[in-house]
C-alpha cells in the first residue's frame, strides 16, 4: 500500500462539476439562454469556442446536452454516493433562476429543481457545495447590457445570490461567488472575457481597461454577496474561487525572477481584493501610469474592506512558468510570455503537469492571504478507451495520486488550513475550453461522443474504485 497522509475526519473529500456542463436541458423548467447556450463546440487542435450572439439553427451546441444530468442527477448522485463521496460541488445555472437577468421575481421551477437536488444530496450524506456563476451568465445581460463593465449588473447579481441563500441556506453551507474569476487576467483570449465577464469587445476599446471594470464590478458583487449571505445566516460560509496556476521564474536570473512576480501580481490581485479587502498599491500605480479610469467609488472601497470572503475555493490542474521580456514591454502578457517547463510532461491537450505545485500553490495561498482553502477543482483530460465494458484509466489514477500525496503533505507537514478536496469530475462532462466529450475527466464513463450521440449509459473506470479505496482511508491508502 502506498501510504498517503491521513487527513482529518471531517475532511471533505468529494468532486465537482458544474451547472452548464452536465445538466443539458438548457430549454425546461422556464430556463433562459446563457452565454454557454451560445458557445459552439471546439477541438484539441482548433480549441477557440466560436460564440454567437443568439442560438442559430444547424450549429453545435454541446452544452444544449450536457450529460442530461437534469434528468438523471438521482441515478448519478447515487453513484457517488456508493464511492463515499463527502461532498458534490456543482453551480446554479443563473438562467434557470433570473431566465435573463434582469427580471425582479425568479422562476419558481429553478428553484425547485434545485432544491430538490440538494435535498437528495444531503439524503445521501453528501455536503453541497455550490458556485453562484460557473461561466454561464445570462445571455441577455451579454447582448443587452454589455456584460460585467455595467455596474447595473451589480444589483441582479446580488438579487440572485440573495435568492439562493434565502432559500437554500438550511441545504447549503458552502458558496462561491464567481468561478475562476481571474481567468480574465488574460484578457487577450476573448474566450476568458465572455466566460468570465460576458464582454464582446467594442470596436477600439483597450480590453484590457474594460477587462479591469468588469472585475472591479464583479469583485464588488461578490463582496456584497458575502455581506448578504451573513444576514441571512451567519453560519453561511462564502468563499472566492480562483484558477491557482503557479508562475515560476525558468531561471533563477534576477530579472526572470522579477517577470515570475510580476505575473504572479498581475493574475492574483482578485485574491488580494477577495481575501484582505482591497486593491494591491502595484495595482493603483499601473492603472494610472497607463491612464486608465477604473471607476472606484469610496463606497465600493468600503464594500471591498467589510465583504471579504471566508474561505478560498480554487481549482489546480498545472503550473506555468515565464522568463524576462526582451521586447521593453513592462506589462506580463500570459497570452505570450509564458514558456514550457523543460522539467515538466503534457497532458494531450498540452496542460503541464506537475503534483508538486499543488503544495507549492497551498502554501503560497495561506502565506498570503490567511484563509482557510478548498481544493474544488484538480484533475486531468484524457482520451479513454472502453474494453469490454472496462475503462483501465491508470493516466487518471497516476494524476490524482500524485497530486492528492502534495495535497497531504501541505496539510499534515506544512500546516495549510484546508477545509477539502473536490476532484474534477466524478463523472464525465463537457469541457469548458474546448466544449468536447472526448476530453474525459470522469471517474464515471458517459456513452457519448461530441456530437451529443450515445446510450449516455454510465460505466465504472478504475480510478473509480481507487477513489472510492482512498476516501474510506482518509487518504492513507493512495496505492
Ligand atoms: C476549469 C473550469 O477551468 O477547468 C471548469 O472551472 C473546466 O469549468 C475545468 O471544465 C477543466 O477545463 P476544460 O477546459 O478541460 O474543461
Amino acid at each position: 500500500m502506498t501510504k498517503g497522509l491521513k487527513l482529518p475526519n471531517d475532511f471533505l473529500w468529494g468532486g465537482a462539476v458544474s451547472a452548464h456542463q452536465v445538466e443539458g436541458a438548457w430549454q425546461e423548467g422556464g430556463k433562459g439562454v446563457s452565454i454557454a447556450d451560445v458557445m459552439m463546440a471546439a477541438s484539441r487542435t482548433d480549441p477557440a469556442r466560436v460564440v454567437t450572439d443568439k442560438v442559430e439553427d444547424g450549429k453545435i451546441y454541446p452544452n444544449h446536452w450536457g450529460i442530461d444530468f437534469y434528468h438523471r442527477y438521482k441515478d448519478d448522485i447515487d453513484l457517488f454516493q456508493q464511492l463515499g463521496m463527502r461532498a458534490f460541488r456543482t453551480s446554479i445555472a443563473w438562467t434557470r433562476i433570473y431566465p435573463n437577468g434582469d427580471e425582479l421575481k425568479p422562476n419558481e421551477e429553478g428553484l425547485a429543481y434545485y432544491e430538490d437536488l440538494f435535498n437528495t444530496l444531503r439524503s445521501k450524506g453528501i455536503e453541497p457545495v455550490v458556485t453562484l456563476s460557473h461561466f454561464e451568465m445570462p445571455n441577455k445581460l451579454v447582448q443587452e447590457y454589455g456584460g460585467w463593465r455595467n455596474r447595473e449588473l451589480i444589483d441582479m447579481f446580488v438579487r440572485f445570490a440573495t435568492t439562493c441563500f434565502q432559500r437554500f441556506h438550511k441545504q447549503v453551507r458552502f458558496w462561491m461567488t464567481f468561478n475562476e474569476i481571474d481567468n480574465q487576467s488574460d484578457w487577450r483570449f476573448d474566450h476568458h472575457l465572455l466566460q468570465d465577464s460576458g464582454l464582446k469587445l467594442k470596436e477600439g476599446e483597450n480590453a484590457e481597461e474594460a477587462m479591469f471594470q468588469a472585475s472591479h464590478n464583479e469583485l464588488v458583487a461578490s463582496a456584497r454577496a458575502v455581506l448578504a449571505a451573513r444576514k441571512i445566516d451567519p453560519q453561511l460560509q462564502v468563499g472566492g474561487m480562483l484558477a491557482m496556476v503557479p508562475i515560476y521564474p525558468l531561471t533563477a536570473k534576477p530579472e526572470d525572477q522579477m517577470e515570475a512576480m510580476r505575473a504572479m501580481q498581475y493574475r492574483y490581485f482578485f485574491g488580494d481584493v477577495e481575501a484582505l479587502g482591497q486593491y494591491p498599491a502595484w495595482l493603483r500605480k499601473y492603472w494610472r501610469q497607463k491612464g486608465y479610469n477604473v471607476k472606484v467609488s469610496a463606497a465600493d472601497a468600503d464594500i471591498l474592506r467589510r465583504g471579504t470572503v471566508d474561505f478560498m475555493g480554487m481549482s489546480y490542474y498545472m503550473s506555468f512558468a515565464t522568463a524576462e521580456r526582451d521586447d521593453g514591454e513592462v506589462e506580463f502578457d500570459e497570452h505570450n510570455d509564458l514558456v514550457g517547463n523543460p522539467y515538466l510532461p503534457k497532458s494531450d491537450w498540452g496542460w503541464q503537469i506537475d503534483p508538486v505545485g499543488m503544495r507549492w500553490i497551498l502554501n503560497w495561498m495561506q502565506d498570503r492571504w490567511h484563509k482557510p482553502v478548498m481544493i474544488v477543482e484538480n484533475g486531468f483530460g484524457a482520451y479513454d478507451k472502453v474494453e469490454d465494458g472496462k475503462i483501465h484509466d491508470n493516466y487518471l489514477i497516476d494524476y490524482l495520486r500524485s497530486h492528492i500525496a502534495e495535497m497531504e503533505k501541505a496539510v499534515v507537514l506544512d500546516g495549510v488550513d484546508l477545509i477539502g478536496y473536490m476532484m474534477w469530475s466524478p463523472i464525465d462532462l463537457i469541457s469548458a475550453s474546448t466544449g468536447e466529450m472526448a476530453k474525459r475527466y470522469g471517474l464515471i464513463y458517459v456513452d457519448q461522443d461530441d456530437t451529443g450521440k450515445g446510450s449516455k449509459k454510465r460505466l465504472l473506470k478504475d480510478s473509480y474504485f481507487w477513489y472510492q479505496r482512498l476516501i474510506a482511508s482518509n487518504g492513507a491508502d493512495l496505492q
